[in-house]
């Protein structure tokens, strides 16, 4: 039996020229845990050529959204970014990735803090309604170079508390903050300052990251988690992983694509 199921693309958005996210159909058979990564690609000379995304849609919906940059000379994403609505992609039948709920201890506010495309796991997160009976205030932190890089700001910041099902749960509890490095913006610097400085907390008006009750999920550049990971880690938050649940867990953003 094969590992992929064949999917056709649904919509393709371009946010910006190195960005761009696209729908396709979803086997019924494919199942995965919000916050999940799985493989997804095309066939290029007869082989697969793959690479692993997040899936930013829900576990509940229909359809399969992932989030995407465009490398120009990038393997896969070269040729990516030119799908269009029918084309045909193969998805692996599996999922994985460590930045779901069952790796994250209890506690009363979630820090999803992304930087570029590691937005896109905290997609299916924010939208997953055990996130919201878990936790008493959601922090959706994205950091982009430039204002247009926010993808999904409307989604987020509109659509989303308007939403039929969880509109009510997400405008109770879920903060969204993007913030910007390289433009003038209301929120700007690295998320790694924001939190150093405390400038985020005084703009959403919780207290200073603390282990007794805050917990983070992150997903960027191997810089930006090595350097939040030590942030956490002098502040006594220890990692979690598969079967041993901790105070934060990471997963790198992938961009060689
Ligand atoms: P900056 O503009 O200061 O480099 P990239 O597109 O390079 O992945 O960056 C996405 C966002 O992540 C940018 O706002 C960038 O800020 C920020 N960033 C890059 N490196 C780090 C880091 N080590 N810690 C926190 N944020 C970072």
């Amino acid at each position: 039996m094969s590992n992929f199921n064949e999917e056709r693309v649904l919509s393709i958005h371009h946010w910006t020229d190195t960005l761009f996210s696209f729908t396709t159909t979803r086997s019924p058979t494919f199942r995965f845990r919000n916050g999940e990564f799985t493989m997804i690609g095309i066939p290029v000379e007869g082989k697969p050529l793959l690479r692993a995304y997040s899936v930013v849609s829900p576990n509940y919906e229909e359809k399969l959204e992932f989030f995407s940059i465009k490398v120009q000379d990038g393997p896969l994403t070269s040729r990516l970014q030119h799908l269009k609505e029918g084309d045909s992609i193969i998805v692996s039948r599996k999922a994985t990735g460590t930045l779901v709920l069952d790796n994250i201890l209890p506690g009363r506010n979630l820090y999803l803090l992304g930087t570029g495309t590691g937005l896109a796991p905290f997609l299916s997160i924010i939208r997953d309604p055990e996130t919201y009976e878990r936790f008493e205030r959601v922090v959706l932190v994205h950091g982009c170079r430039q204002v247009n890089e926010l993808a999904y700001s409307e989604l987020l910041s509109k659509r989303l508390p308007e939403d039929e099902f969880l509109g009510e749960e997400i405008r109770e509890k879920l903060i969204y903050y993007p913030t910007v490095t390289r433009e003038p913006f209301r929120n700007r610097g690295r998320i790694t300052d924001l939190i150093t400085s405390n400038a985020l907390f005084d703009d959403i008006g919780l207290p200073p990251l603390d282990v007794a009750c805050d917990r983070v999920m992150m997903c960027g550049s191997p810089q930006m988690i090595q350097d939040l990971r030590a942030i956490l880690i002098g502040r006594d938050f220890q990692e979690g992983n598969h079967g041993e649940p901790g105070h934060f867990v990471i997963e790198k953003a992938f961009v060689e694509r």
